[in-house]
C-alpha cells in the first residue's frame, strides 16, 4: 500500500523533531561533561575565598574596613584551618598596618613560647588572668606564662618567656569595596610547624608538627 503525501509529510516532520531533540540531548551532555571536568580541576586551597595570596599562601578575605571597630579583635583561622590570627584595628599606626590610618593588622595567636593561644588587649586593659597587668599599649597576652607581644611593633616580645616575635598575616585592602584580605605571613613560622627553613611557606603545607 502506498503511503499518502500528507503521511509522507508526518513522518519527514517526525525524523526532523527527533534530529533536534538529539543534538539538543548532545549539546547539553557536552555542556555538562565539560563543567564537570572544570569543577574535578579546581581546587580551592586552605582558608581560601578567592584568588591567591603572595606564592605559597591563600588569599582570604577577612573583613571589610566599615564593618571594624576599635580594639575590637577578629579571630580568624590562616593560612591553615587550625592556625588561628587575629585582625584588629588598635588606633595607632603601626609596623604592617594597612587602612586609612595604617592601624589595622594581623598576626598568628599561636604563642611562640609553647602555642597556647594568645589574647588581645587594648592599651590599659588587664587580661583576665592578670588583673593587676596593665597592657602599655595594644599587646598580645599570653596567659599561660605572661608573654607579652607588641602590636605596634611585628609582635616584638616586650616581656615573658617567650623567644620570638608573633608571625605578621600580611594583609591588602580592596580600595574600591574596602574588604581586607590576609595574603602571606611573614617569619617566623608558626609554632609547631617548625622545619628548619626560613621558607615560611610551609606553614601552608603545615610543616612538620614540633611535639
Ligand atoms: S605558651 Fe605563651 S607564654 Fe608560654
Amino acid at each position: 500500500m502506498s503511503q499518502t503525501e500528507e503521511q509522507k509529510r508526518d513522518e519527514e516532520g517526525s525524523r526532523r523533531n527527533f534530529l533536534k531533540w538529539a543534538a539538543g540531548v548532545g549539546l547539553a551532555l557536552v555542556v555538562a561533561g565539560v563543567a564537570a571536568v572544570t569543577k574535578s580541576l579546581w581546587t580551592p586551597g586552605s582558608a581560601s575565598s578567592g584568588g591567591t595570596g603572595t606564592p605559597g599562601f591563600p588569599k582570604y578575605k577577612v573583613a571589610n574596613i566599615s564593618g571594624l571597630q576599635l580594639n575590637n579583635p577578629i579571630v580568624f583561622n590562616y593560612p591553615l584551618d587550625d592556625q588561628p590570627s587575629v585582625l584588629v584595628k588598635i588606633g595607632q599606626k603601626a609596623a604592617g598596618g594597612v587602612g586609612p590610618d595604617a592601624d589595622i593588622v594581623a598576626f598568628s595567636i599561636v604563642c611562640q613560647h609553647l602555642g597556647c593561644v594568645v589574647g588581645y588587649q587594648a592599651q590599659g586593659a588587664s587580661p583576665a588572668c592578670n588583673s593587676s597587668y596593665r597592657a602599655p599599649g595594644p599587646v598580645g597576652y599570653c596567659c599561660c606564662h605572661a608573654s607579652i607581644y607588641d602590636f605596634t611593633n611585628g609582635a616584638k616580645v616586650l616581656g615573658g618567656p617567650t623567644p620570638r616575635p608573633l608571625p605578621q598575616v600580611t594583609l591588602q585592602v580592596d580600595e574600591s569595596t574596602g574588604d581586607i584580605y590576609a595574603v602571606g605571613m611573614g617569619p617566623p613560622t608558626i609554632f609547631g610547624y617548625a622545619t628548619g627553613s626560613s621558607d615560611v611557606s610551609n606553614d601552608l603545607v603545615g610543616g612538620t608538627p614540633v611535639s
